[in-house]
C-alpha cells in the first residue's frame, strides 16, 4: 500500500511541493482509494469522466496501481487493477487542472464547470465529494448529463456524497468542509447538502441501480460511496418499461 501511495503521489513533484504532500496525504488518509481497487469496483478498460477531479488523483492512482501490478508488486489478495483506456478530468479551479496536467499529462484535465462543461462519451463517471458545491437544480442537472453520456451503452457511475441525514457525522462533514475549503477559496463556500435517500430516489428515478456503501472509515465523517450501475439502454427497455429513456423521468 505505501509502495503504490508512493507512485501515485511522486508525479506530483513536477507539480510542487504542496501538491505532492497533497496527493500523498488525500491518498494515503481517503479510504475511497483503496476501496476502489479492493473492490474491484472500476471496470477493466474504463474511460472515466472524473467531474470535480482536483489535482487528477484517480487518474494517477489506477495508473500507479497498473505498473505495480505489470512489475509483479501488487498485494496477492487484492484483485487485478483495471487497465484505464482514457481518463478526462473536468475541474473548476483553473490552478488545480494547471497543476494536474504538469503531473501527469497536458490536457488529462480541463478547467471547466460541469453544470456547462461537455461530458463526451465514458463508461466510467466518477463524482467524488463536489456536487454539493452546486445547487440542488444543478446536482439534478448534472445528474441527468451524466445519465445522457452513458446512455445508451450504460456504465457506472460512482458518486460520493455526505449523508445530511447523518447527524453529528454529518455536521463535522459539513463543518470542516466549509471552513477547508472556504479558507482555500479566500471567501465563504455554500453547500447544498440532501439526505442520502434523496440520492438515492433521484439516481432510481434516472434508472440506475445503486449499491451503497460506506466511504468514511478511519475518519470521523457521513461520507457514503453510491455505486450506481445504469444498464444499456436495450437491455433497460427489456429489464424495466418504467425506465425505457431519460426523457421519461
Ligand atoms: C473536495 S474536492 C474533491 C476533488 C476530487 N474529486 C477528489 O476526490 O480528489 C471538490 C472539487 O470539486 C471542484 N468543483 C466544485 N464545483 C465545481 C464545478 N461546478 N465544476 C467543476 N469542478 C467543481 C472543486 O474545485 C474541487 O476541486
Amino acid at each position: 500500500m505505501d509502495e503504490l501511495i508512493d507512485a501515485a503521489a511522486a508525479p506530483y513533484r513536477n507539480a510542487g511541493r504542496f501538491p505532492w504532500h497533497f496527493a500523498r496525504g488525500k491518498l494515503a488518509h481517503d479510504p475511497i482509494f483503496a476501496e476502489l481497487l479492493t473492490r474491484g469496483l472500476i471496470p477493466d478498460g474504463a474511460h472515466v469522466l472524473d467531474l470535480g477531479c482536483g489535482l487528477g488523483l484517480l487518474s494517477s492512482w489506477l495508473t500507479a496501481a497498473q505498473d505495480l501490478w505489470r512489475r509483479a508488486a501488487w498485494p496477492a489478495a487484492w484483485p487485478k487493477p483495471p487497465r484505464l483506456a482514457s481518463y478526462h478530468g473536468i475541474e473548476w479551479v483553473g490552478r488545480e487542472a494547471t497543476r494536474a496536467c504538469e503531473a501527469l499529462k497536458a490536457g488529462i484535465v480541463t478547467c471547466g464547470d460541469i453544470r456547462t462543461s461537455a461530458f463526451g462519451a465514458a463508461n466510467v463517471v466518477a463524482i467524488f465529494d463536489v456536487l454539493h458545491y452546486i445547487d440542488c437544480a444543478s446536482q439534478d442537472g448534472v445528474l441527468e448529463r451524466v445519465h445522457e453520456a452513458l446512455t445508451p451503452r450504460g456504465g457506472l457511475l460512482l458518486l460520493r456524497i455526505g449523508d445530511a441525514a447523518a447527524g453529528w457525522r454529518f455536521q463535522v462533514t459539513r463543518l470542516v468542509d466549509v471552513l477547508m475549503t472556504s479558507i482555500r477559496r479566500a471567501r465563504w463556500q455554500r453547500v447544498h447538502c440532501r439526505p442520502l435517500a434523496s440520492w438515492l430516489a433521484r439516481l432510481d428515478a434516472l434508472g440506475f441501480d445503486v449499491a451503497v456503501a460506506p466511504m468514511s472509515d478511519g475518519t470521523p465523517f457521513a461520507n457514503v460511496l453510491l455505486v450506481a450501475r445504469l444498464p444499456a439502454a436495450d437491455a433497460r427497455s427489456v429489464v424495466d418499461g418504467r425506465r425505457t429513456t431519460s426523457s421519461n423521468t
